[in-house]
């Protein structure tokens, strides 16, 4: 006979052995199934097939620098170079920067009742067919996310009077924006941020969508804005670079990436003192091709006060690593607390009725700095309670990549499709510019 304590014990030591092994027998099966039914890895370990059913959203995602679909791996799945998930192949890219990219090799995975060609050029239009629907599917989610988001919250990103947005123009070029007898208003005035150093760039725009000015007398005008050359030789090259072309000015704050947002308000802050007759204001870049043209007869159909459009974007995170691709953009929490960035314009074309940017220019007195210029501007449009408003044709990837992926053509490039481009070359310019009617 047992004494009930040693009953107890041995009880004990049954209920705890059944647990266990029925642990394993769970752990055994659930392998089993995600072997049979998820993952199955061929003889020579180096493709791995996913079934469709299985495909988990978070697993893929846009990669905005490739244009590309992108799924990450886990580690255990590192020694493979090919992944085939449903009827899709991915291709392992491996760099340094980041060892588990896989970019997406072909384009077959089918919708119900969708017809897929069988010729090759027949199936290269129908991805880029395919790819174009997705893009404007997600601009227009996008647009009503932007209609959603609650200003008010940014309303704590405020301090007194903390930012400093007074500043003088070295070489001011005040006559850009003057009016002569019998001419209509501006339409629109371009401040392009630049460097000494883009000669090339400069010349190319002046040469393309810029001849509209009309050498100060057309309806749209614009500036190169820099910050204080402190190299001599730049100086001089950029004073007699002006001597020519009479379209630089130069600001008297120090002129370095981490000084955009500075550049930005000190283009307004230009542009309040020197061009207030223009009825909207557009900030870009020296390497953007804007298609103004088609531009300029669409402001009329734009809100003439309160207006903010361009590629707008409601519901960016901060990139919170120092790892791969998109570190440039890395903002450690001490800098930005928040989830997410307020609703914003991509800073390569941000189209801005006058009155904004005076309001700006007045709200960024006591908005704290923040590093990123267009983060910076969304900051100030929440706080005026001005949406952002998606403009078609505005894009937000490069020329390299819409050319990839989407088939970009120079007729593309002045039609209806595209607004703004991203690094196209110059040459690429210069023949679209050739291409539409002088
Ligand atoms: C790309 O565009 C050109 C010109 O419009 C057209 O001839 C060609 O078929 C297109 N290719 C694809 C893959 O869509
Ligand atoms: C730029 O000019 C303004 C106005 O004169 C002045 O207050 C400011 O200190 C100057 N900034 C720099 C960086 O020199
Ligand atoms: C532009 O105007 C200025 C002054 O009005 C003049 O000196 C210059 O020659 C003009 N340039 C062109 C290209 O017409
Ligand atoms: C521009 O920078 C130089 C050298 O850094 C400095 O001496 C000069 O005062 C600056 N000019 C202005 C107007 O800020
Ligand atoms: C850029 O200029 C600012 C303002 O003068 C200065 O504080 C900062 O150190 C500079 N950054 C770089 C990377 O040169
Ligand atoms: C202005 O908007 C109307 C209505 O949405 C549209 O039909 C028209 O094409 C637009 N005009 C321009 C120049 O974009
Ligand atoms: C563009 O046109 C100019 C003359 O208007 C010509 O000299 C140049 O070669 C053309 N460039 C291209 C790339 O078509």
């Amino acid at each position: 006979m047992l004494r009930p304590n040693e009953r107890c014990v041995q009880v004990l030591y049954r209920v705890s052995a059944l647990i266990i092994s029925l642990c394993f027998i769970f752990i055994f099966l659930e392998t089993l199934a995600a072997g049979i039914v998820t993952i199955y890895i061929s003889s020579t370990f180096n493709t791995i097939r996913i079934s469709n059913d299985v495909r988990n959203k978070d697993y893929e995602y846009f990669d905005h620098n490739s244009g590309s679909s992108v799924l990450s791996m886990k580690k255990k799945e590192r020694n493979v170079d090919k992944v085939i998930i449903g009827d899709e192949e991915y291709e392992i890219i491996k760099t340094e920067e980041n060892p588990v990219k896989m970019q997406k090799k072909s384009y077959i995975t089918q919708a119900p009742h969708e017809d897929i060609p069988t010729s090759r050029e027949e199936f290269k239009k129908w991805a880029v067919e395919r790819r174009w629907k997705k893009l404007k599917l997600r601009v227009a989610e996008r647009e009503k996310l932007l209609l959603t988001i609650d200003q008010s919250r940014w309303d704590t990103w405020a301090c007194n009077e903390c930012f400093y947005n007074k500043f003088e123009f070295i070489n001011p070029s005040k006559n850009v924006c003057s009016i002569h007898r019998g001419m209509k208003g501006i339409k629109l005035l371009f401040v392009i941020t630049t460097q000494p150093q883009n000669f090339n760039n400069r010349l190319t725009l002046r040469n393309t969508w810029l001849t509209l000015a009309k050498n100060n007398t057309g309806e749209i005008r614009y500036i190169f804005l820099l910050g204080n050359v402190s190299n001599a030789l730049d100086f001089d090259g950029i004073r007699k670079e002006n001597l020519i072309y009479n379209d630089i000015v130069i600001g008297n704050f120090t002129d370095n990436y981490t000084t955009l947002t500075i550049k930005t308000l000190a283009g307004m802050s230009w542009t309040v003192e020197n061009c207030r007759s223009s009825k909207y204001v557009m900030k870009t870049d020296d390497d953007m091709w804007i298609n103004t043209k088609r531009l300029l007869p669409m402001l009329s159909n734009f809100s003439k006060s309160f207006f903010v459009g361009g590629a707008c974007l409601p519901d960016v995170k901060p990139i919170r690593t120092l790892t791969g691709t998109l570190r440039k953009f890395y903002v450690p929490y001490v800098d930005f607390q928040y989830k997410k960035y307020p609703p914003y314009c991509q800073g390569l074309g941000i189209l801005v009725s006058s009155d904004v940017a005076e309001k700006v220019l007045h709200v960024s007195r006591d908005t704290p700095f923040f590093i990123f210029e267009d983060v910076y501007l969304g900051l100030c449009f929440a706080r005026l309670r001005v949406r952002p408003i998606n403009i078609p044709g505005f894009q937000d990837n490069s020329f390299e990549q819409y050319s990839k992926y989407y088939n970009l053509t120079i007729s593309d490039m002045i039609g209806e499709k595209f607004i703004t481009i991203h690094q196209a070359p110059n040459d690429v310019m210069v023949e679209a510019w050739n291409k539409t009617c002088k």
